[in-house]
């Protein structure tokens, strides 16, 4: 097979350890040298495919590329860009296919969640229908843990430590100043449409009465009075509540209790705003004085604590997208593969991009306890080895350090692409 080179980029909301799927990536083609040429990365996603805006990631130093493992965010930028079907927009299908063949591009590796897996899926069907092939591996990642197939995602091990850490530390601030002051904690936590990281913050709770006392999940619509009642008899038992909220709670209307306003590029709703609302309710209907959070980007961000299981198998997807391309197959992701064992094991296996693409895996009923308001021993035992290991960054003077890359960009080779 003759040499060529590699087109990797990142998509979709960035998390803790998208950037060691990366280092999987470029230290695996790295072994590959009579097969991979360069590993160009996109700047800013698919946007830098179309713009030609390639980084040369060959002029990174292995060191470099090592420290991405330990890096958060998305090193080479990361977009929300929708392709639409080849008929929609045939121009910008074959742009693609024009820069990749300019550059001879021949793998096209894309790190992200469903909408990116149905983006590597387009390309891969389309390159197969333009008699120029270029092998599409998908390669997971979401903070949100909704791709199905894959036992967990990439980046959601990472997430669920963050919150799980948060909510048992403030809860203890609580415990401590509920007797003459704050009785109420509220923490907002992402997941869009589904609830695997509002419940992975149940895992802070060892003992009953442990923080989290309540958690709102998008699969369970909000129910005000049962949510007051619950709250009310908390601080009565307890002397304070703590609450997660998913920023994707639903009221009996079938709305979010919030929407920041707008949305992607993917018809998403912005969503974020919701503990300020819940924290509102519960002073205005019971009194109680309230701080709450929005964790916001700290927790996709949160690298210092990220879960050493979430960033070995980030870096396995990575390095077993650009091993699948070397052993010719095509439009697939690696998934992971939980072992069937006692003890927690895992191993890749392959998903047909097909099956992954626009696909939302919620949590499951059985993980919901029945009032709907925390998670079930089957639950537990799903999250919890997601989130263990403690895989630090190197610090100095007090602060983690990162790669700094010097991303510098091909020469361009066609003209501008206006969009
Ligand atoms: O899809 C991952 C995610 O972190 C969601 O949990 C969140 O709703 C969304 O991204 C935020 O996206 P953006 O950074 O584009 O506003």
């Amino acid at each position: 097979m003759s040499k060529a080179n590699l087109f990797y980029a990142q998509s979709g909301g960035v998390t803790a350890v998208i950037n060691a799927s990366a280092c999987g990536v470029i230290e695996t083609a790295r072994k590959y040298p009579e097969r991979i040429g360069t590993v160009f990365a996109g700047r800013n996603g698919i946007i830098g495919a179309l713009s030609e805006e390639l980084i040369d990631t060959g002029l990174e130093s292995a060191e470099t590329i090592a420290a991405l493992r330990h890096t958060p965010a998305g090193a080479f930028g990361s977009c929300r860009y929708k392709l639409k079907s080849y008929r929609e927009n045939t121009r910008e299908y074959d742009r693609l296919l024009e820069v990749f063949q300019a550059h001879d591009i021949r793998y096209f590796l894309y790190n992200g969640g469903g909408d990116s897996q149905d983006t590597a899926n387009k390309i891969a069907q389309l390159s197969i229908e333009q008699g120029f092939p270029i092998t599409c591996i998908g390669v997971p990642k979401t903070v949100d843990n909704d791709l199905p197939v894959t036992d967990n995602c990439p980046g959601f091990g990472s997430v669920a430590k963050y919150v799980a850490v948060s909510i048992r530390e403030a809860g203890l601030d609580v415990a401590s100043m509920c007797e003459s002051s704050t009785r109420v904690f509220v923490m907002e936590v992402m997941g869009r449409h589904a609830g695997w990281i509002a419940g992975a913050a149940g895992l802070a709770s060892e003992a009953a009465g442990d923080p989290p006392h309540v958690i709102l999940f998008p699969e369970v619509i909000f129910d005000r009075d049962r949510f007051l009642d619950k709250v009310r008899g908390c601080v009565e038992e307890h002397g304070y509540c703590a609450i997660v909220v998913s920023e994707g709670v639903k009221g009996p209307d079938g709305k979010f209790l919030s929407e920041a306003g707008g949305a992607d590029a993917f018809g998403h709703t912005q969503l974020g705003g919701v503990a300020p609302l819940i924290a509102e309710l519960v002073k205005r209907e019971l009194g109680y004085k309230y701080h709450w959070a929005v964790a916001d980007y700290l927790q996709r961000a949160a690298r210092h604590i990220a879960s050493a299981t979430d960033v070995e198998q980030a870096y396995a997807v990575g390095k077993a997208a650009v091993e699948f391309a070397m052993a010719g197959k095509n439009a697939v992701m690696p998934a992971i593969v939980r072992g069937s064992g006692p003890e927690y094991s895992w191993s890749i296996g392959e998903a047909p991009l097909a099956d992954v693409a626009n696909v939302e895996k919620k949590m499951p009923g059985g993980y919901i306890s029945e009032d709907g308001f925390n998670i079930t021993e089957a639950a537990r035992r799903y999250f919890a080895p997601l989130i263990r290991g403690e895989d630090y960054p190197p610090y100095r003077e007090g602060m983690p350090q990162y790669a700094r890359l010097q991303r510098t960009l091909v020469k361009k080779k066609l003209a501008d692409w206006a969009g």
